[in-house]
């Protein structure tokens, strides 16, 4: 049976990549796609997905999500990583003829669990703000989602600890209230971190192979992905780019793919750190500890990145 997934997204450049992989797959079901601002305004993000589902036919509900977060004051839209528009500035028109679900995406997430429990594995890839949203308002979910996965934050593994700040991920410093609630919900819950995120790169000759042998979407991918690539180019010395959003795809298609680890995880609301992502993996109790009784979670630490660059290339060759 596949897998149900609601994809709560900031479209997005990779974000773009991981949709596309995961309906690709034919061993995801779609059940929704929730947008949040981010790399791009909730607008711009809002449109984009529902440019996706137009132009690839992908049968899934598109709710607009969140345009700020909880409790930190909103950035403006990370437009020299994505492209004004978010999808690396290739041509889009303004609106596209498609309804949203009228609900928002907290309120569908909501709804859409507790009309399949047990089922349902969210997946989020942008900041948390409509998961913990959805926790505030109607924390009986709980229990009754299937799983979580997670693209963000950055546990200081292969040498990674933060791309926004020196310890600070994107997602997780855009609204860290929010992915502190998220990761302390009693939840089973896996985040793929730049841990093993910044492990896989899709260089510009995978880009090029993909064009050649992906008919549907190669021209798409290559076309969004040259202003991601300049930006790698300029800020990493890359030739390609990292594979954030659809390493978190891989992890429920093929976890044998990663290895883990287990601990509570908090994150740093305010000061020089915040943002920064912590699992405690040593069971001893200290007399000040904030991690204790808080549920365990998962944490990729490695990757088998050929593994994960194959099985894109293998699942987008249609
Ligand atoms: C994350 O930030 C965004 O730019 C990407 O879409 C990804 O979700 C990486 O830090
Ligand atoms: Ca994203």
């Amino acid at each position: 049976m596949n897998n149900k997934v609601i994809f709560d997204t900031d479209p997005g450049i990779d974000d773009a990549m991981a949709i596309l992989f995961a309906h690709a797959s034919g061993k995801i079901d779609l059940m929704g796609i929730t947008t949040v601002f981010g790399n791009a305004t909730i607008e711009n993000a809002t449109r984009n997905a529902l440019y996706l589902k137009q132009r690839f036919s992908i049968a899934t509900n598109v709710s607009a999500g969140a345009d700020t977060p909880l409790v930190v004051p909103a950035g403006e839209p990370t437009t020299f990583v994505h492209g004004q528009n978010g999808l690396g500035d290739i041509d889009l028109p303004d609106t596209i003829p498609l309804e949203t679900d009228p609900r928002s995406a907290f309120d569908f997430i909501i709804d859409t669990v507790r009309e399949y429990p047990n089922e349902i594995t969210l997946i989020a890839v942008g900041r948390l703000t409509n998961l913990a949203l959805a926790l505030q308002k109607a924390p009986d979910i709980i229990p009754l989602v299937k799983e979580v996965v997670v693209m963000g934050g950055a546990f200081g593994h292969n040498g990674h600890t933060g791309n926004v700040s020196p310890y600070a991920e994107a997602n997780i410093i855009g609204d860290p209230h929010a992915a502190d609630i998220v990761f302390t919900a009693n939840w089973p819950l896996t985040v793929v971190g730049l841990d093993v995120t910044q492990q896989t790169i899709m260089s510009n000759a995978y880009i090029e192979n993909l064009r050649n042998e992906s008919k549907v979407y190669g021209e798409f991918i290559y076309q969004i992905s040259r202003f991601y690539s300049d930006f790698h180019k300029q800020s990493a010395g890359l030739d390609g780019f990292y594979v954030h959003d659809s390493s978190a795809v891989a992890y429920l298609l093929a976890p044998e793919l990663f290895k883990v680890k287990q601990g509570p995880i908090r994150v740093v609301c305010e000061g020089p750190a915040i943002g920064m992502t912590l699992c405690k993996t040593i069971e001893k109790t200290f007399p000040v500890d904030d991690w204790h009784n808080k549920p365990k979670q998962q944490v990729c630490t490695d990757v088998d990145s050929q593994g994960l660059l194959d099985l894109y290339m293998q699942t987008l060759s249609l």
